[in-house]
């Protein structure tokens, strides 16, 4: 269904499992990341099995928000167009429970929320001029409540969710779908060591439900759909008891 593809963060994990399978379903797709070697690996193997020369690398660190604008143009001249974007770029540093660290905290926001602004604003000025396209933001379940563990990380994921909600609410009269997707534990490098995962799936299958909310043009949906419970459960807890779980 989608012809023309942007994966920003599609160097490993999730990003990397949904370029695969656009490559696969004959989609031309640019793989944005800045671990270049990567990119090129995995778009070389893509075009080798796909054999048609589908995927093309951009190595890019989306901390530099002004080459966005030039790439945007750039990636679209190249592929031949676009009729989808997803952000999949994201870091979840460490932090020990007594730990306050700016540096780490603004780091975690300038990636997780300015990359996407910087990317997202240029496919949502595209696709209303053009009048279609489908927009994809990883967020997580992380977003749904502000938790103990990672206070950046959850800030980051909330303020994509709002910033995702004022795009959809702005550009849907246009025929631009804005999709949140909001997994629970993946099996990547950012959960490797981690303790206490549960209900864990591969990559793989975290890029094919995102990639079939993508095609409905879900406003939200939880990967696997079983989150959507838990998401509901903790964002009705009442704050003294939030407070006091250890979640
Ligand atoms: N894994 C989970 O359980 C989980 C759960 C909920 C939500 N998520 C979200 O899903 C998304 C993908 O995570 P993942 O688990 O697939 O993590 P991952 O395997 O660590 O991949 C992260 C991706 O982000 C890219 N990235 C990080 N910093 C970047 C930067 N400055 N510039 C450009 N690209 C950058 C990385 O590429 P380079 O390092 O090559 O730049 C890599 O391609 C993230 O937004 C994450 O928050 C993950």
């Amino acid at each position: 269904m989608f012809k023309h593809a942007i994966i920003v963060g599609a160097s490993a994990g999730i990003g990397a499992a949904l370029a695969k399978q656009l490559g696969m379903a004959g989609c031309a797709v640019a793989l944005v990341a800045r671990r270049g070697d990567e990119i090129e690996q995995l778009a070389a193997e893509i075009n080798t099995t796909a054999k048609q020369p589908l995927a093309r690398a951009y190595q890019h660190d989306v901390l530099n928000v002004d080459e966005v604008e030039g790439l945007f143009q750039e990636i679209t001249r190249d592929i031949g167009g676009l009729d989808l974007i997803v952000f999949a770029a994201g870091v979840m540093p460490t932090v020990a429970p007594d730990e306050y660290n700016i540096q780490k905290d603004a780091l975690i926001l300038d990636v997780n929320v300015r990359g996407a602004f910087a990317w997202l604003n240029e496919a949502a000025r595209r696709f209303e001029r053009v009048k279609r396209g489908t927009i994809v933001g990883i967020s997580s379940i992380a977003g749904d409540r502000g938790r103990r563990g990672n206070p950046a990380y959850c800030t980051s994921k909330a303020a994509l969710n709002t910033y995702l909600e004022s795009l959809r609410n702005r550009i849907a009269r246009f025929g631009v779908k804005v999709v949140v997707a909001k997994p629970g534990f993946v099996d990547t490098d950012m959960t490797k060591g981690l303790p206490g995962l549960f209900w864990l799936i591969t990559a793989q299958r975290a890029a094919e439900l995102i990639l079939k909310a993508a095609k409905r043009g879900k406003k939200t949906a939880y990967i696997p759909a079983r989150w959507r419970f838990v998401g509901l459960v903790i964002r009705f807890f009442p704050s003294f008891i939030f407070r006091r779980l250890n979640i």
